[in-house]
């Protein structure tokens, strides 16, 4: 090859690596992996090792006895770890002429992966992700730690003080835009140079994703320009209604070696689709125009996910979700009526606007809003759309 046609050749392939993957479903997104660093307490825990399927019902028992130890009096101890975890992020970007400028760092919550924002099935009525870009944010999602494509370390470590660090570092790293400069890129095979720095991080969470941004409002609450939470509220009850046996879990390695045989000890996964229906998905029938097709509820069960023991118990009081002293943004609750793990079924009457305004006493303005007939999983119902409509209206209402 003469050299001119090999310098041709060499910016027709730098130029192919960079076009972004979905371009042609309208959005630019970029896929890699980072290194996160993070120094974080880490509790000890009085829980039953899981190594098999017997243990893991052992495990449901222990936890959901009528005399059995709460999540606090189960922590033996604490050791400060300081390590770099890797993460498998996304990020999709907005055409210029409709660029907010503004980052939203979603957080998925247990049972999924990122891909609960993004869903791949109908992905316009679907797609959380793409009704965010199309509204002019920038969106970063990632795989939280031992999800999906991200580390999966041994269980212990996998618990909410750590991922708030995580969530902590990552934020920190929108906001001084060094996100990925030292990443590996997955799809396409480069990544942009020059990618800027956001003055603005807006937090959007789903159930224990919400959780885990809860506690960042209350630990960090400069690094947050505004947060909605979706499917999760504090209610006055200190104690989840959800019990433990009600997802079923199983040891994961033992539920599916295929999928689950890269997690060890002490992960644990809700064992058939039921569990994922009862958890996830509301419908009155087959016609309910804000229920589910049975693809969406194949399509959770298809990105089902393993959690740890430690989360499990992080649910149920190892953060500090409460109170937000300090925190001064805008903040949405966004529910779904239905939402049995939440609000077990009705969410309407769940909450109490003063107890919340009590908890954020410094917030520019605070909301709860209020999906129709939607189940836990918003993302997987048919109104999906009308509900991120709701929510970047909302957003925008409030100057982001
Ligand atoms: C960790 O344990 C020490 C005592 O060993 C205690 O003083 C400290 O408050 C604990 N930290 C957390 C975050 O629980
Ligand atoms: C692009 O999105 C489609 C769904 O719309 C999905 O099936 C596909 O895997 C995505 N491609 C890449 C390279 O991420
Ligand atoms: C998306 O939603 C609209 C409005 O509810 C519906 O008409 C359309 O059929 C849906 N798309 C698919 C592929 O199901
Ligand atoms: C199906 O559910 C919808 C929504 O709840 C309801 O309006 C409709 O009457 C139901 N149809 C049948 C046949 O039960
Ligand atoms: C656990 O029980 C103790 C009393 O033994 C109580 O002080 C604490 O608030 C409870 N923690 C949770 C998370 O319910
Ligand atoms: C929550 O507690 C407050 C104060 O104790 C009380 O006024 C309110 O009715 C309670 N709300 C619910 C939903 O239980
Ligand atoms: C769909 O969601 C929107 C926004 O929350 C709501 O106004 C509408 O009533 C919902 N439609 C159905 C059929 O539930």
């Amino acid at each position: 090859m003469k050299a001119s046609m090999f310098l041709l050749y060499a910016a027709l392939c730098a130029a192919r690596a960079v076009v972004p993957t979905n371009s042609s479903a309208g959005i630019n997104c970029y896929n890699f992996k980072l290194d996160v660093p993070v120094t974080a307490t880490k509790y000890v825990l009085d829980i039953l090792p899981v190594n098999n399927n017997i243990d893991a019902v052992n495990f449901a028992l222990d936890i959901d006895g009528r005399t059995s130890l709460n999540a606090t009096e189960r922590i033996l101890g604490n050791v400060t770890i300081s390590e770099s975890f890797t993460l498998k992020a996304t990020i999709c970007t907005p055409s210029a002429e409709n660029d907010k400028h503004i980052m939203q760092l979603l957080t998925h919550g247990l049972i999924v992966d990122s891909r609960y924002w993004d869903i791949e099935i109908d992905r316009t009525n679907h797609s959380y992700v793409l009704a965010a870009v199309n509204a002019g944010y920038t969106v970063l999602s990632y795989d939280r730690l031992g999800h999906g494509q991200s580390e999966k370390p041994d269980a212990s470590v996998v618990q909410g003080p750590v991922e708030l660090e995580l969530l902590r570092v990552l934020t920190e790293m929108a906001r001084d835009g060094s996100l990925i400069a030292g990443a590996s890129p997955i799809s396409p095979s480069a990544l942009p140079s020059g990618f800027p720095a956001f003055e603005h991080v807006v937090h959007v969470g789903h159930s224990y994703g919400s959780i885990l941004t809860a506690a960042l409002l209350v630990a960090y609450p400069e690094l947050s320009s505004a947060a909605i939470l979706t499917g999760f509220t504090v209610t006055n009850s200190t104690n989840p209604t959800t019990s433990t046996a009600a997802l079923g879990f199983e040891y994961a390695a033992a539920n599916d070696l295929g999928r689950y045989g890269d997690r060890g000890s002490g992960y644990i996964v809700p064992a058939t689709v039921d569990q994922i229906q009862l958890g996830f998905y509301h419908r009155d029938n087959i016609s309910d125009l804000s229920g589910f097709s049975d693809a969406l509820l194949a399509y959770g069960e298809y990105i089902k996910q393993p959690l740890t023991t430690g989360e499990w118990l992080s649910i149920r009081g190892l953060l500090n979700i409460v109170p937000a002293l300090e925190f001064k943004g805008p903040l949405q609750f966004f529910l779904a009526e239905r939402d049995f793990l939440v609000c077990g079924s009705d969410c309407k009457s769940d909450y109490d606007p003063a107890v919340l305004a009590a908890l954020y006493p410094r917030v520019k303005s605070l909301d709860t809003y209020i999906q129709p007939d939607a189940g836990h999983g918003l993302t997987f119902q048919k109104n999906a759309t009308a509900g991120y409509a709701v929510m970047m209206n909302w957003l925008d209402s409030q100057g982001f």
